[in-house]
């Protein structure tokens, strides 16, 4: 394992001190909360920790399902105690950029369903300004390529469907993926996710404000939590 996929490894694993028998918990996408969701399955396998999950993906469902963890729909429940995910970048007031996993539709229903959010991330995530990871967004099929020239326009800078060999990647919902390559530079996240969500034809947008109360960030001296002074932990 090189280093920085053992940054994520500890990261994952340290934030399932927040998880108690008896939590409803939503489960993340991404290499890092991956390692979440495994030390979930080993504490349910072998320290008899009694929880049920939902997941944020198909990738993450199959995992959970791998390693024993009860899944539950969304739906059949009222809330969740807590999620646990990844992020693409967090700032200093904890407002996010997530979606580098295409993975943003559900991973934004089941944080916005959550009690609290914990993101598991290591120091190369943390920055001072948002948008140097560029903000995914999650745009319908129909007339993608006009949505896509409305959203270059917006926000003054190139946006790009996500591709492979040569074929729009499709999320799990089957809409398409588009990244706005807007540089360092979202002073105002609040305003500039509620931007991009008005335009006709953007399903949501990879700008997570005011949902994560910590992060676990993992760095070559250690890991740490950073609690958000507003946030509901
Ligand atoms: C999935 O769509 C994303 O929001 C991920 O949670 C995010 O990209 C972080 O992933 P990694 O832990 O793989 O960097």
């Amino acid at each position: 394992m090189n280093d920085a996929e053992a940054l994520k490894k500890i990261a994952g694993e340290a934030a399932c001190e927040f998880v108690k028998t008896g939590m409803r918990v939503g489960l993340g996408t991404g290499s890092t909360v991956k390692y979440t969701v495994l030390e979930l399955g080993r504490r349910i396998a072998e320290e008899g920790l009694e929880i049920v999950g939902v997941p944020t993906s198909f990738a993450t469902e199959n995992l959970a399902t791998e390693v024993g963890i009860p899944l539950v729909e969304l739906g059949s429940l009222d809330d969740l105690d807590i999620v646990i995910d990844g992020t693409d970048e967090f700032d200093p007031s904890f407002q996010l950029i997530k979606g580098g996993g295409a993975a943003l539709l559900r991973e934004k229903i089941v944080a916005q369903q959550s009690a609290a959010m914990v993101v598991v991330a290591d120091h190369r995530k943390q920055v001072d300004c948002l948008g140097a990871f560029g903000i995914p967004i999650e745009i319908t099929p129909f007339a993608c390529d006009v949505t896509v020239s409305a959203l270059s326009s917006l926000l003054n800078c190139k946006v790009e469907l996500r591709t492979s060999e040569g074929k729009h990647i499709l999320t799990d919902n089957g809409n398409c993926i588009a990244d706005a390559q807007i540089g360092p530079s979202i002073t105002d996240p609040i305003s500039t996710e509620a931007m991009i969500l008005n335009v006709a034809g953007v399903v949501q947008v990879g700008l997570f404000n005011n949902m994560c109360d910590a992060v676990v960030l993992a760095s070559e001296s250690g890991v740490s939590t950073l609690m958000n002074p507003d946030g509901r932990l």
